[in-house]
């Protein structure tokens, strides 16, 4: 798979399974912006993966700041052709009965707000060339309920609906207007990232749950997931647009 020449944004490309994309992104030949808001993960990230690689630093819920994103890549490049909206957060486990409305906030302000500015920033940017694709990262946890996980549930379960939006809205080209497919991806427990080794250890009941869920009783590799952005992303789903993939194990086939 040849993404030669292409460039690509990758946001939250700084760790975990944002990381394993933009790595193969930048294998495959692309240019790549990843951004995040911890300037040394940003720093640490743009090492390993090289000169092709250029870490912006930005917050989706800060409008400014995704503005001069876009103003960066459109001064230095024109157009933009691929997107990623990897950019979550999880949330403390609590049930609505105890609801913590700043919480709820929060995430729905990173998880759902950020990625729907972030698509209407790349929407401008990438209508100006054929070929274009946009991804975002939801979870299964937006397919089936997560009990004591409602912020983070619905928030998922919005973004699947907002992709499949704005896959009506941009799948025909128009005069002075190139089409974009917009696809989402809902990963199922992934190693790494908001499963790092730290955080299974220190919660063994937790982690055997996450794995007895899956039909394969076992946690994705970013790597699982990555390759699968990377098909949406590429010209072997050229009609595919406004799916909601799970790459999940089997967890959203059924309860077995
Ligand atoms: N890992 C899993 O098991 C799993 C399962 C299902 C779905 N997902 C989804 O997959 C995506 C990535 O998960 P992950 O586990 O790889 O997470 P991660 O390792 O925690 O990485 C999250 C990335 O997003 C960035 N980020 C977080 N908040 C941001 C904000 N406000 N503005 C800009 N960037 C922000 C982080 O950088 P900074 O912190 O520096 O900003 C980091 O680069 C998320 O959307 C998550 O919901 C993960």
């Amino acid at each position: 798979m040849s993404f030669d020449g292409k460039i690509a944004l990758v946001v939250g490309g700084t760790r975990g399974i944002g990381l394993e994309v933009s790595k193969k992104l930048i294998g495959a030949g692309a240019t790549c912006y990843i951004t995040g808001r911890n300037e040394v993960d940003g720093a640490t990230a743009q090492r390993l993966l090289g000169h092709m690689c250029h870490f912006v630093k930005s917050d989706v819920t800060d409008q400014e700041s995704i503005a001069e994103l876009f103003r960066t890549i459109d001064s230095r490049h024109g157009r933009l052709d691929l997107a990623v909206n990897n950019a979550g957060v999880t949330t403390r486990r609590a049930p609505v009965v105890d609801l913590d409305m700043a919480e709820w906030k929060r995430v729905l302000e990173i998880n759902l707000l950020g990625p729907l500015l972030l698509i209407s920033h790349e929407i401008r940017l990438m209508a100006v060339h054929a070929g274009a694709s946009i991804v975002n990262v939801s979870s299964c946890a937006g397919l089936l309920g997560v009990a004591a996980q409602s912020a983070y549930s619905t928030s998922k379960a919005a973004l699947n609906m907002l992709t499949q939006v704005c896959a009506l809205e941009c799948a025909e080209t128009m005069p002075g207007r190139h089409q974009i497919r917009v696809n989402a991806v809902c990963p199922g427990p992934t190693l790494g990232g908001m499963n790092s080794q730290e955080r299974l250890r220190a919660n063994p009941e937790a982690t055997q749950h996450k794995i007895q869920v899956t039909a394969m009783k076992r946690f994705a590799n970013p790597d699982e997931i990555a390759d699968t952005i990377l098909w949406l992303l590429s010209d072997s789903s050229s009609y595919v647009t406004g799916i909601v993939l799970p790459v999940d194990g089997g967890y959203s086939a059924g309860k077995f």
